[in-house]
């Protein structure tokens, strides 16, 4: 293939990862530390130039539109891409941009930050941009606040540079790559209930308004957890590691943010040998990750005769 062969199925295909939050949800909205780890090749997009207008497809959920020109014109699925075209002064350039989403959709697995990555990156490759990839991290930021109004920045650069990061709200926000000893092999369990963000951080700020002190006190411990598994990753102490799992798992259910589908998954996963299991992302439904060093198919087949899908991931 050359590279300007638009008839290959994989002509100049480009992707963003996905993440899991290991540890830190919720509370990092409240100031506290964070853990996340890339899903790789979460989403794929490729983008063939010519046409009239411009087209954003995704074949897979049999969605197909014209990108507006005009913003109040705009649906809430082609918003974050039309921002990029937006920003890079492309919105009258004739192009086709293809989206192969390879994740599960709300599913709290960072799905939208993946595919801002993987159409800046197809739009660089297809039209010869040069983007650095903090210019491609800036512009999937962008196009994450026209998803979620104020994201804290964490799933764009995951979606970007991939590796595990350590992170904390500020300005600028505290972003450190933090790499295990050996690979941590884990399995996520998808319970195929929606996760609404904006609607699980909203019912914590109500509780929190109502029970201060309780909640602050929730929060200070998932910090505590999540900086004490800095080391066991670093280290691949990985039943210690497991537990600290366990106990944010725990914290997460005080600030009722699990649920019926998420506490199945987490029982089946221990049950199998896991060495620890909890919610990722916002909860109350979304994906569950299990810690599975040596028995990552056995969990995956068990989740899947549970009825829910599984993926097995392994973070460096
Ligand atoms: O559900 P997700 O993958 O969007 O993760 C949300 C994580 C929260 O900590 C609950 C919210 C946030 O902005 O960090």
């Amino acid at each position: 293939m050359t590279s300007n062969d638009d008839t290959h199925p994989d002509a100049l295909k480009a992707a963003g990862n996905g993440k899991v939050i290991l540890f830190g949800e919720h509370a990092v909205v409240y100031g506290s530390h964070a853990i996340a780890a890339p899903i790789p090749l979460a989403v794929e997009a490729r983008v063939i130039t010519g046409g009239t207008g411009v087209r954003l497809a995704v074949p897979r959920w049999e969605f197909e539109c014209d990108v507006a020109a005009e913003r109040d014109q705009r649906s809430a699925f082609e918003r974050p891409a039309a921002r990029i075209l937006e920003l890079l002064d492309l919105l009258r350039t004739p192009m086709r941009i293809e989206v192969i989403p390879n994740l599960p959709r709300a599913m709290g697995l960072g799905g939208s930050a993946a595919a801002a990555v993987a159409i800046v990156r197809a739009l660089d490759r297809r039209l010869g941009l040069n983007l650095s990839n903090q210019q491609v991290n800036e512009l999937a930021f962008e196009a994450e606040r026209e998803a979620h109004g104020n994201p804290s920045g964490i799933d764009n650069s995951v979606a970007t540079f991939g590796d595990m990061v350590l992170f904390r709200r500020g300005d600028p926000p505290l972003m450190r790559a933090l790499k295990s000893g050996n690979p941590l092999r884990f399995v996520i369990g998808v319970t195929g209930v929606e996760s609404l963000t904006a609607r699980m951080v909203g019912g914590v700020r109500r509780r929190w308004e109502r029970s201060r002190r309780l909640y602050n006190r929730l929060f200070d411990q998932i910090d505590q957890v999540t900086v004490r598994a800095i080391d066991a990753i670093r280290a691949s102490r990985l039943e210690t590691l497991g537990e600290m799992m366990n106990q944010c798992q725990d914290l997460l259910s005080e600030l009722q943010v699990s649920s019926p589908e998420i506490d199945e998954l987490v029982k089946v996963a221990r049950d199998k040998g896991a060495l620890g299991a909890k919610l990722t992302g916002a909860g109350g439904g979304g994906s569950v990750i299990a810690l599975c060093p040596d028995n990552a198919e056995t969990v995956a087949q068990a989740f899947r005769d549970a009825g829910f899908e599984a993926m097995e991931i392994a973070v460096k």
